[in-house]
Parts: C-alpha cells; structure tokens; sequence
C-alpha cells in the first residue's frame, strides 16, 4: 500500500487527535502517504480529503474533540452512500482506511471491508467504553476523571445543604462511567442499564438512611437506564423528600485527554496502521491486559455486557 485514509465518526472523544496523529507519523515513518477526511463519513462522501504532513499533526496531543471533525452520517449506512465513498477512495487513490470512533464507525467500516472490499482498521474512540475485544476506549478514562471532578463539586454542596442529588452521565447503553465516577467520587447509589433497580427498594434505602441521621445522598445514574428527572421525581413522590439534578452532558465529552487517553491513542493508532500495511482488514485494534488485542469489526460491536458485580458490591460496603 501507498497510500492511507484516517477519519474520526461518531461522537467526538478526548485522545481522538493523538490517535490521529500517530495514524499520520506511522504512516510517514512507513513511507506511505496519509490523508486525513473531514467530518467523518460525511466528508468522504463529499470528498473532503486532505494530504497529511508530518506537522499537520504537530501540538494536538493535548487537545480534545477531534482536529479532523466529525459527524454522524445515516446516508452512509445505504449501498447508495457506500458507493459514493468508495468511488472518491478510488479515484484518490487511497488503499486503506483507519476509522476511529465507535459503534456506528464501526459498522461503516464492516459496510466498506466486507461489501465494498477496501481494507479498514477501526479504533475504539468512544467515551462510552461499549465496545468488546478491549478494555479501554479512548476518551472514556477522561470522560471518567471530568464527571468525578463535578461530583466531588456536588458532594460539596449536597453535604452542605443536606439533600438528595440525582447526577446524570453519559455512556449510551453502557453504564462504565456512572460505575466508576459512583465508586471514585463515594456515591450512595449507582443506576445502570447493566442492573435492574427497583426504584421503590432504592428509596426505602433512601428513608432509612434519613432515619438513621444520613441526610445527604448522591445518585450517579447512567444516561441509559433512566432519565435522572424522571428518577428525581419517583424520588420525590416516594419519599417527600427535596431533589435536586445534575444532567452533565457533553461536557464529559471535552477537556484535556488524559495521560491514559493519549497513550492509548497513540498505540491503537500506530497498530491500525501497521495492521493495515501487513495486509489486514475489517479488524479492530484494542488492548487487553495491556497488550494490543484484534478482534473481527463484527465482534467489536456485538452487544456489550460490562461485568458489575465487584463495583456494585464495593459501592454497597463503602456507603
Ligand atoms: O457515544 C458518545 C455519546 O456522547 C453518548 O454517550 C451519548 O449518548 C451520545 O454520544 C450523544 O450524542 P450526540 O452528541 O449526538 O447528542
């Protein structure tokens, strides 16, 4: 191969760029050309392609979102955009392409390896950590650190002010991050996709607690498994008590990539490249037990089950 595509799809996720810019300098360390497409999918349909330099990359590694933008594209899932995208690889002359994003990236890049026959690598960039044959995502370590930082805010004023706080984290289907800000930032409850609640059980918890003399609670709710205002009501309506919420939103998708984040990104990147070059295709490039780990596209995206149970019981003990 002469020559490489690079695109990010999907929902944007710190460490994107240092994934990105190591795509670009393996590339050039290989002596083989790599364009970078803009907005993602969207952009190869409309031929939205750059050459890449050495320096196009330079002075990223620390910064969030994604430098060659992204977007969501449904035009993309038809055999009609596919076709369309293939034919601007063609007569760009590109040979392979490295997709970094999640789930919906994915699926674009099994539609362009298996129907389309043009070599792809995905990498896992998501805050969500939903996909299989890795244990990390980029971007969801710092999504992680950024909804810890504003609960340990809220913690302040709900010690304060003796309330009940429901705080809403993103993650989609997945419940990674409502886990692990519940067990880092020592919340009183965790609601996730991943385990039934029982809302009435939780606030009998709830009424209890306030017997005992525990006035303040803090409920970390996961995006997927109930919307944080419809939870605060049920709360409210069960046990008189006042609630307050918290939805954070994308800002858990902006700031500085952690440590974790862009090394990650530079590894899986460096990978997809190389996997690409030795002649690889529809893969997916993730880490286990920190080794770099590949797994079929169609296996990265099969429906994701996290493993709860040692948090969940941890998050019980400690509260
Ligand atoms: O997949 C990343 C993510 O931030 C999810 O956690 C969230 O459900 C979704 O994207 C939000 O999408 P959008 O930015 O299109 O509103």
């Amino acid at each position: 191969m002469k020559s490489l595509g690079v695109l990010t799809s999907g929902g944007d996720a710190p460490g994107m760029n240092a994934a990105i810019r190591a795509v670009v300098r393996t590339a050039h360390a290989r002596k083989v050309k790599i364009f970078g497409i803009m907005r993602g999918f969207s952009g190869l349909l409309n031929d939205e392609v750059e050459e890449m330099s050495h320096r196009s990359v330079s002075n990223i590694l620390g910064q969030g979102g994604t430098i060659l933008k992204t977007s969501r594209c449904p035009e993309f899932m038809t055999p009609e955009g596919q076709k369309r995208g293939v034919e601007v690889l063609q007569r760009r002359g590109i040979e392979g392409l490295v997709t970094i994003g999640g789930d919906g990236t994915y699926r674009g890049a099994i539609a362009l390896s298996r129907t389309w026959k043009v070599p792809c690598i995905g990498v896992p960039g998501t805050i969500d950590n939903d996909l299989n044959g890795t244990d990390h995502t980029i971007g969801s370590d710092t999504a992680m650190e950024t909804a810890l930082d504003a609960v340990d805010k809220v913690k302040d004023t709900v010690n304060s002010m003796e309330r009940v706080f429901v705080v809403e984290v993103m993650g989609r289907n997945c419940g990674y991050i409502a886990l692990k800000t519940a067990l880092a930032g020592g919340a009183e409850q965790v609601v996730i996709p991943e385990m039934k609640t029982d809302v009435k059980e939780l606030c009998g918890e709830i009424t209890e607690g306030y017997i005992r003399g525990k006035a303040s609670w803090i409920i970390i709710v996961a995006e997927g498994a109930i919307p944080a205002h419809e939870l605060a009501q049920r709360i409210t309506g069960e046990t008189d008590l006042e609630t307050r919420v918290v939805v954070l939103g994308h800002i858990q998708r902006g700031g500085r990539p952690s440590a974790e984040d862009r090394i990650l990104g530079g590894r899986l990147g460096a990978a997809a490249v190389d996997l690409l070059l030795n002649g690889h295709s529809g893969k997916a490039a993730g880490v286990r037990c920190d080794k770099i780990n590949i797994v079929d596209l169609e296996e990265a995206v099969q429906p994701y089950h996290m493993d709860a149970q040692e948090d969940l019981a941890l998050i019980k003990i400690l509260t």
